[in-house]
């Protein structure tokens, strides 16, 4: 097997592990599958904790947030070391975000990708993804609704790199903001009919 090839099984194998889901069964004995918007992220986990127990889901929320983030950048930091392409580095980037949401573990279910992808940009292109942490994090302190918090940053991020890096291969990014934005669908269709809930 050529090398790039078992980063790439390794990016969707790692991406699809769903920390949200075996967290919260482990530590709070509940299935955020089968609760709250039944998503299995940071913000799902910390939503459906937080009926049992406030301070566990803070706990659980923010550790599924950090390993989920890490995903894929654990497999983009080993390939950078072995001195591998930008573009493979991208294509590993993809699968890693391609894994969480299509996940090898769940029958190709799974999250909605925005710490698996934000931790993989924040690897590729960081200048971008501070300023769609900044976004993010304005909207969720105003709006406080996470999917249209994580949407507007991802946004940010996509228009930002046209500016920042107008040279750079826009095709990797485009795909995973598409991604995530399929992924939120059900999200979009409840911010317009008004019945998205808030976290806080
Ligand atoms: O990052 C996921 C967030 O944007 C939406 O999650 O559980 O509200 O569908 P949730």
């Amino acid at each position: 097997f050529n090398i790039n090839v078992q980063f790439y099984i390794a990016a969707y194998l790692i991406g699809g592990i769903p920390f949200g889901l075996l967290l919260a069964k482990k530590f709070a004995g509940v299935d955020v599958k089968a609760s709250g918007s039944g998503s299995i992220g940071a913000t799902n986990v910390l939503r459906v904790v937080k009926e049992r127990d406030p301070k566990l889901a803070k706990k659980l929320g923010t550790a599924t947030l950090v390993l989920d983030a890490l995903k894929g950048v654990v497999v983009l930091a080993a390939a950078y070391f072995m001195g591998l392409d930008n573009s493979v580095l991208w294509a590993i980037a993809v699968l890693a975000v391609l894994g969480h949401c299509f996940s090898p573990y769940l029958g190709l279910e799974g999250g909605k990708g925005i710490a698996t992808g934000m931790g993989v940009m924040m690897f590729m292109i960081p200048i971008e993804t501070t300023i769609a942490l900044v976004v993010w994090a304005v909207m969720a302190k105003t709006v406080r609704i996470s999917s249209v918090s994580s949407l507007t940053g991802v946004l940010a991020l996509l228009i930002s790199s046209f500016f920042i890096h107008p040279e750079m291969p826009h095709a990797p990014v485009v795909f995973i903001v598409f991604i995530l934005f399929y992924k939120h669908i059900p999200n979009i269709i409840r911010v317009i009919k008004g019945e998205e809930k808030r976290v806080i």
